[in-house]
């Protein structure tokens, strides 16, 4: 743990970052796709399974008990670090994914019907498209885009206009774009949502390693994200709703622990959050979760920001440099994340080569082909960073890419 935001301290405590890969020191520039876990977070799934491994909610024994309270135990960090006004409304998934099929397949199932509108953006991730597409061609409703401008940002004026169909029933959108690192501004797309009935569901699988969450102040319906890309494991993820909301919501999946009572003529469904949790959840990973929680906690968070912000201009600056080379996404409120497209190069070209040189970045449309359709290209080699990385990582990076350009010109 550290007091102050240390770097030298803060790299040592992801053990990882610290090896060579293929001959060069490994620069870990993938950190929208995943980020690194702590050694607190590691030695947390080690103690779980070397000590209390047991199933949860159901036995009596000791070891049933701790590994109850070490699951429980991360919902209520989990209050706390989203403001929720309580833990029943912070239901475990696997993923932002199973969370937005969750919503999808409940709420939609329960409240769309032909006509009725569920917008998105030309932001969004598959991930906050497709659950929609397949919900509306059930329910006869429809999926509307907000449309994006040329550098990256919504076009509110238009979303104003969609908005005014009185159809709307849901509007989903990313707090922040994981193909080219957009802030979009939640805060005003929730107000002007609600005051056309519209309920807003906000995917934050791109923001919550990056800023605080108030979910009570931003007043969304609906928050999801995902514990790898906040430093915890892989497999676990956090859905947030409004307690009438997620009340009046059907069950998801059936199975064990999400009912009260079982019997062949009718069933009757368990209290919040337990009717969405049917079956053994992962928690192992949610227990290690909690420790991310507390790490972050741990680190001071403008400085943390600071150190974002400041990799995020050095990046953009050293990559302009480049001939050729053309920025994707220059939103002004932005994450520390660059798209970057180069002229007569494949993406895929450079991400294989640049691996050579210990650097990994991610190349590709990112899951967010539609975005891609509308700046007309294939992909892009994105580079997200984290605030354990450094501008000398960035110097390696940039050093490495132009021997790429050179191999492959
Ligand atoms: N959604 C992840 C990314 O943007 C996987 O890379």
């Amino acid at each position: 743990m550290v007091d102050k935001f240390d770097i030298v301290q803060v790299r040592k405590d992801f053990p990882i970052l610290d090896q060579q890969v293929n001959g060069a020191p490994l620069v870990y520039f993938d950190n929208a796709a995943t980020t690194q876990k702590p050694q607190v977070v590691i030695d947390a799934l080690n103690q779980y399974y070397t000590q209390d491994n047991a199933n949860i909610h159901r036995g009596l024994h000791t070891l049933a008990e701790r590994a109850t309270t070490g699951y429980e135990l991360t919902r209520t960090k989990l209050k706390d670090f989203l403001n929720t006004p309580s833990t029943d409304q912070i239901i475990f998934t696997a993923g932002v994914t199973a969370g937005i099929n969750l919503v999808a397949q409940t709420f939609g199932r329960a409240n769309f019907s032909k006509g009725d509108v569920i917008l998105v953006s030309n932001l969004e991730h598959h991930s906050n498209i497709v659950p929609w597409q397949m919900i509306a061609q059930e329910t006869g409703a429809e999926v509307q885009v907000i449309p994006v401008d040329e550098v990256g940002v919504l076009d509110m004026e238009a979303y104003g206009q969609l908005l005014t169909s009185n159809r709307v029933k849901l509007v989903a959108v990313n707090h922040v774009s994981n193909a080219i690192g957009t802030i979009n501004p939640i805060k005003q797309m929730i107000d002007m949502a609600h005051q056309v009935g519209a309920k807003v569901l906000i995917d934050g699988a791109q923001s919550v390693a990056h800023f605080d969450i108030d979910v009570q102040a931003l007043d969304m319906d609906f928050f999801v994200f995902s514990a790898h890309k906040l430093f915890g494991p892989t497999g676990v993820g956090v859905l947030y709703g409004k307690r009438e909301i997620l009340e009046s919501m059907p069950p998801y999946q059936g199975g064990g622990e999400m009912i009260k009572e079982v019997s062949f003529s009718g069933t009757t469904y368990n209290e919040l959050p337990y009717k969405f949790e049917a079956g053994t959840p992962n928690i192992a990973d949610v227990y290690a979760f909690g420790f991310a929680l507390d790490y972050l906690k741990s680190l001071p968070a403008d400085a943390v920001w600071e150190q974002e912000k400041s990799l995020l201009d050095y990046a953009t600056e050293q990559l302009s440099q480049i001939d050729g080379l053309r920025i994707v996404g220059q939103a002004p409120e932005k994450i520390a994340v660059v798209s970057f497209v180069i002229d007569g190069v494949h993406p895929q070209d450079v991400g294989v080569l640049l691996d050579k040189f210990g650097v990994a970045i991610r190349t590709g449309h990112h899951c967010a082909q539609p975005l891609m359709a509308r700046y007309d290209i294939v992909g892009t080699c994105r580079a997200s960073f984290a605030f354990y990385n450094t501008k000398e990582e960035i110097d390696l990076f940039i050093k490495a890419l132009k021997r790429c350009l050179m191999m492959l010109s």
